[in-house]
């Protein structure tokens, strides 16, 4: 008998309900005798004690459906170790549900932040298996996260979208794309998307550059011109503060977001029309892409198989188009970026695709 709790943690993405299906299918259909627990809102449930009992039939047709049916919160690794503000302790209070439910093993469907939490529960003694969720692509250990390639596809559309306008308008326009501290999305998605800039936080942007791409473009008889930018794309000057200058800096910063400030800078320096696109959370939204369909149920499967070998303190990676499992410390901690100086950013440079740098 197999006592095993899902939770889906942090920001939610296509695909965790497909990825959960893998393994419960994969559980059910092996030779044990398998109960499923669902722990509810994500690292909250574990602490407060928030689950439910799950059946075989709470997995049928879920396969396409976007979010996440066991709901989900951000709970911070930094404030882990804190107590909540009724003086629990949180690690404490997740060990005890645990224990409590009498679990054999505990699921973790999560971004960066919720893999180093799943490290901490497995160091404390926790058989804890994780699995790489996140539209930002940037968990370190795996090639690919699941939802990643279904947000691609709709930051694609979105600037597809844009270019017809752009084209009839002759404007410049923005897309901003999620991802505050990587840019796998924004590099993707401009790619597929025809962008003529991408702008993402590992190259840090000179707007002269930018400005100079869009004069050269104009120049050239080209009507308009289309960004890319990632949420968290930052010039050479801010790059260059210390954490704190920087933050010191954006209190008295006008602008909701950072391609408000670009496109700020773009139309005073051109004259040119400028208008900006947030796609937002529909990139995390609907449902997932066939491409995240296969990985997560490959995903899912390969989970269920470690928990079928008791082989815990793993996360299930995905390389060269095989499952491998990582352990969970090497995951923890560290942040999976874009190489300025890889292969695919000299590649799309060689298109004539300006990174700002
Ligand atoms: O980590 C996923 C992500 O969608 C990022 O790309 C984005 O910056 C962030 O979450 C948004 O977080 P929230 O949903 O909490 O606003």
């Amino acid at each position: 008998m197999k006592r095993v709790a899902f939770l889906t943690s942090g920001g939610d993405c296509q695909a965790l309900n497909a990825t959960m299906r893998g393994v419960a299918k994969t559980l059910y259909n092996s030779s044990e005798d398998v109960e499923i627990i669902g722990i509810l809102e994500g690292y909250k449930g574990l602490m407060y004690e928030k689950y439910t009992k799950m059946k075989p039939s709470d997995f049928s047709g879920i396969l396409t459906e976007g979010g996440t049916i066991l709901g989900s919160s951000r709970q911070p690794f930094k404030k882990m170790r804190q107590p909540d503000e009724n003086g629990m302790d949180k690690v404490l209070a997740m060990k005890n549900t645990y224990n409590k439910l009498k679990l054999d093993c505990l699921v973790i469907l999560g971004g960066n932040g919720t893999q180093k939490t799943a490290n901490l529960l497995s160091e404390e003694g926790l058989n804890v298996v994780g699995l790489p969720k996140t539209i930002d692509n940037d968990i370190w250990g795996t090639d690919m996260t699941f939802g990643f390639q279904s947000a691609v596809d709709i930051a694609t559309d979105c600037i597809d979208c844009i270019h017809t306008t752009a084209y009839s308008h002759g404007r410049v326009f923005i897309v901003e794309v999620m991802g505050h501290k990587v840019g796998w999305l924004t590099l993707h998605a401009g790619i597929a998307g025809g962008a003529d800039i991408i702008l993402i936080p590992e190259i840090p942007y000179d707007i002269d550059s930018v400005i100079g791409a869009i004069e050269k473009r104009t120049e050239a008889g080209k009507r308009f011109s289309i960004l890319a930018v990632a949420e968290g794309a930052i010039s050479k000057e801010d790059a260059a503060l210390s954490k704190k200058e920087y933050k010191e800096k954006l209190k008295n910063n006008p602008y909701p977001s950072i391609s408000y400030k670009i496109g700020a800078e773009i139309q005073e320096r051109t004259g040119q029309e400028i208008r900006i696109t947030v796609p937002g959370h529909t990139q995390r939204g609907g449902s997932p892409c066939a491409y995240d369909r296969v990985i997560s149920s490959r995903l899912g499967a390969a989970a269920a198989k470690l928990i079928l070998k008791e082989k815990y303190g793993y996360m299930v990676g995905f390389r060269a188009d095989e499952i491998v499992p990582v352990p969970l410390s090497e995951v923890a901690g560290k942040l999976k970026m874009v190489d300025p100086n890889s292969s695919i950013i000299k590649e799309v440079k060689s298109l004539g695709i300006c990174f700002g740098d």
